[in-house]
């Protein structure tokens, strides 16, 4: 589309009370400000980013998603506010769609919305119950709007509208180019406001048009709770379309999958898992209160409350509950209670017993652990890793492994038991029965 996009993103976001840039706060495990320019980039290749505030760190965690962006540094001391953002910006094209970098749950078909219309100021707005912290919408006889009031600015009587400014806005280049220079910061905050636009294409005649959008799709994150409410909604929507594809979800509201997370086939996903990273579930089934993260499971069964940490490839398997897992390949593989599974490759139809821990660091390094096929490794046994275990193999329950393995062997180092007859009555000084 022969669009220009600019993202305002040089605010403090002083309502965050945090120290990290309020747009790169994350939402279902990525920061706000690159769930807008993935969607922006979707409709047009001429993307402006305006920064200001932490702008180095801001432009470095988004340089490791997206190449052609222009970064523009606001001139944020003699230009403050939205206005000030927009002016150091020099679109491609003859339109310029303008988005507010806190609307982190806005698609490419919303801004598509824009990018359609014709005349040379567009804005959006819908209506909402509790109005407080937008920028009221003042409409003429004729339904075109007449100004935007900022909360801060609003008179009693406007502050009652409940009609706000959902803070898109789409201008012909022209019209910025003859009038953003008009701005002026005669307000509240001593800021210029995009807003004011509105009023200046007013007194040139031009009418201004609102797109009525979606309040839940449009909303601007300020806090901290506007954070939690956006991330509830995002996660609806990621929740429903994987349902959409056949994924069966117990109890979706308690589930938590971030965006990069692919799910396939008939899988299924109880309550309290979270899926994070760039993870894969393809027909399995993950239980409750699981975690997975960064790991494949492939036609598997994990948990009820099992940890499958990052690089781990877990392929026509079954994990039971308490089993952790971490940068490790499994094959046909059963670990069905209370294991360590770190830095291995597990072969075709091995069982590992209850207790089992692979013994993966020294304190200065980590080492790995291989295990063949059709291996049985008895409860609590530890495997002192590098260790080589070869087919076949049986490892006694109770056996610390220190050397490799051979094939077909059992493997057993057992203390011999002691037992001294009578010892619990002389010890507690009770009589025998
Ligand atoms: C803004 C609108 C308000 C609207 C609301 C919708 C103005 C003056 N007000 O208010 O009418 O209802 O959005 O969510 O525009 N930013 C800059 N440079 C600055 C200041 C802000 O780039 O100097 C960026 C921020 O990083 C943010 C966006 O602009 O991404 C909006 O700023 P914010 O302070 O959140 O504006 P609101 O008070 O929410
Ligand atoms: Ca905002």
């Amino acid at each position: 589309m022969n669009i220009s996009i600019a993202i305002m993103a040089a605010g403090l976001g002083t309502r965050m009370k945090s120290k990290i840039p309020k747009v790169l706060h994350k939402l279902s495990g990525f920061e706000m400000l690159y769930h807008i320019i993935k969607e922006a980039k979707k409709i047009s290749d001429d993307i402006h980013v305006i920064l200001y505030h932490q702008s180095d760190l801001v432009q470095k965690e988004m340089n490791k998603y997206f190449k052609d962006i222009n970064y523009i540094i606001q001139d944020h001391e003699q230009f403050p506010g939205t206005g000030g953002a927009i002016m150091g910006v020099n679109p491609k094209y003859n339109k310029l769609l303008v988005l507010n970098g806190d609307m982190p749950l806005l698609e490419n078909d919303d801004m598509s919305i824009f990018a359609k219309q014709k005349s040379s100021v567009v804005m959006s707005s819908f209506t909402c119950e509790n109005p407080s912290g937008y920028g009221r919408v003042v409409l003429d006889a004729n339904h075109n709007v007449k100004k935007i009031v900022e909360e801060k600015d609003a008179s009693e009587q406007e502050k009652e509208i409940n009609l706000v400014n959902a803070g898109v806005y789409l201008f012909s280049t022209t019209f910025l180019k003859e009038n953003l220079c008009k701005l002026k910061n005669d307000n509240q905050q001593k800021e210029y406001y995009i807003t004011d636009l509105v009023k200046i294409a007013n007194e040139n005649n031009i009418k201004v048009k609102t797109v009525v959008v979606n309040a839940d799709t449009f909303m601007g994150v300020n806090s901290k709770y506007h954070l939690s409410i956006a991330e509830i909604l995002m996660q609806r929507r990621i929740k429903r379309r994987f349902m959409e594809q056949g994924v069966l979800m117990r109890l979706p509201e308690s589930i938590y999958i971030e965006s990069s997370v692919q799910i396939e086939g008939e899988s299924v996903i109880q309550n309290g898992v979270s899926l994070l990273g760039d993870t894969k579930i393809i027909n399995s089934t993950i239980k409750s209160n699981s975690v997975v993260e960064n790991s494949t499971i492939q036609n598997s069964d994990i948990g009820p409350m099992a940890r499958i940490r990052p690089d781990s490839n877990i392929i026509d398997t079954h994990i039971g509950n308490f089993v952790e897992v971490k940068k490790s390949t499994l094959k046909g593989v059963k670990a069905g209670h209370l294991s360590y599974l770190g830095d291995s490759e597990i072969d075709n139809g091995t069982n590992i017993g209850c207790g089992t821990i692979t013994c993966n660091y020294d304190g200065k390094s980590k080492y790995k652990t291989i295990i063949g096929k059709n291996v049985f490794i008895g409860s609590d046994s530890q495997l002192i890793a590098p260790v080589v275990i070869e087919d076949d193999v049986i490892i006694a329950s109770g056996t610390t492994v220190t050397k490799n393995i051979k094939k077909g062997s059992l493997a057993i180092n057992r203390a011999p038991l002691k037992m001294i007859e009578g010892f619990y009555y002389k010890f507690f000084g009770k009589d025998n029965g």
